[in-house]
């Protein structure tokens, strides 16, 4: 049954994506033409099947109630999902279901255009909807474990499973300790500290189930302490040691889980920060990480601009400022 579809102004509509949720609620997103040349052949294991193509508009209808879809997971990739889009021979990959928290700008919109370019079925945990057709969106206030909870189950009801969880939303209040206000602290303890282990804990069976990718966003700031960062620094380090635990938790059960910790990213646009990484940069990198094969756990990924700015001080006088 096609319950929805994207679809790119002016693109062919023959290689068009389409997503089909099915009954079993599993998700597929498949390109057109090679579904009807490619896959339909392999899909003798629907225990009820009908397609139908409404010629020259590339609709294509599939009711079905199961599909073995290891059929089409030869090897490789987060959940064994098998070949990429145009990676040789054979089928399509199946989508993958990501979550991505905060996604809506900033470098979890970085991520999330570029699992969406690359193939994948993204859904935004977004506190502000940014309503883009290509985004999947729950809404969903980090701050409340409830609602942390719902937003897991709704992905969950709508796509069946979870391959990816991209732990990205975070807040960044600076102040000097004895001012830093009590809101502020408990502020980024929720989102940047207890969101993440709530958003973990609530799709860790999906993930075991998918043997996913689980991705915290970690940061220079959980390495390298600086005046004011209290909050940030604290909750950043901190949540580099739920990562870690994380790993060790969850690497028997199938989950690979890897920390991004970024140097300066361009979140927002700014003159003069060409020498930043670039939201996308990082999203690159998560898409890469999630094509690894299961052999290899991408545990601490510390990532930095190719060109920062250069320090006034160098060599031993670095050692006058510490
Ligand atoms: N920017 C950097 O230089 C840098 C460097 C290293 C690491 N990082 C890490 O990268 C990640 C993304 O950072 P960024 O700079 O791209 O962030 P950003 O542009 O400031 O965006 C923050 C995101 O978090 C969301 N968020 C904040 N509080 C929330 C809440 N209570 N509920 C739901 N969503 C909430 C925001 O949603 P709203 O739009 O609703 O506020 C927004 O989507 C963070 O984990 C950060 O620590 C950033």
């Amino acid at each position: 049954m096609l319950k929805e579809q994207t679809r790119g102004a002016g693109a062919d509509p023959t290689s068009l994506p389409l997503l089909v949720e099915g009954r079993s609620k599993r998700v597929y997103r498949l390109d057109a033409e090679r579904c009807l040349v490619e896959l339909l052949p392999t899909l003798s294991s629907f225990s009820s099947q009908r397609h139908e193509v409404v010629q020259g508009t590339a609709e294509l209808r599939l009711d079905f109630f199961e599909l073995a879809a290891e059929r089409l997971e030869p090897e490789g990739a987060v959940g064994g999902r098998g070949r990429a889009r145009g990676a040789g021979k054979g089928v399509s990959r199946v989508a993958r279901v990501v979550v991505v928290s905060g996604a809506n700008r900033g470098t979890g919109r970085g991520i999330a255009e570029a699992l969406q370019a690359a193939g994948d079925l993204v859904m935004g945990l977004n506190r502000t909807p940014c309503g883009e057709s290509w985004l999947h969106e729950v809404r969903c206030d980090l701050r409340s474990r409830e609602a942390i909870a719902a937003a897991v189950d709704e992905v969950a009801r709508r796509f069946g499973r979870i391959d990816v969880l991209v732990n990205n939303a975070a807040v960044r209040r600076f102040a000097p300790l004895d001012q830093l206000s009590p809101d502020d602290w408990e502020e980024s303890l929720a989102v940047n500290l207890s969101a993440p282990f709530y958003l973990t804990r609530a799709a860790a069976p999906h993930l075991i189930a998918s043997k996913g990718l689980l991705v915290f966003m970690g940061s220079h700031a959980g390495m390298h302490f600086f005046e004011a960062g209290a909050a940030y620094c604290c909750t950043k380090a901190a949540l580099h040691a739920l990562a870690e635990v994380a790993v060790r938790d969850l690497r028997y059960r199938g989950v690979r889980v890897a920390t991004i910790a970024p140097g300066a990213i361009a979140n927002r646009p700014l003159p003069d920060d060409g020498w930043k990484l670039k939201p996308r940069d990082i999203g690159e990198l998560v898409v890469k990480l999630a094509s690894l094969p299961p052999s290899v756990m991408p545990a601490f990924v510390e990532v930095r601009p190719g060109k920062p700015l250069k320090l006034p001080v160098a060599g031993i006088d670095l050692l006058q400022h510490l």
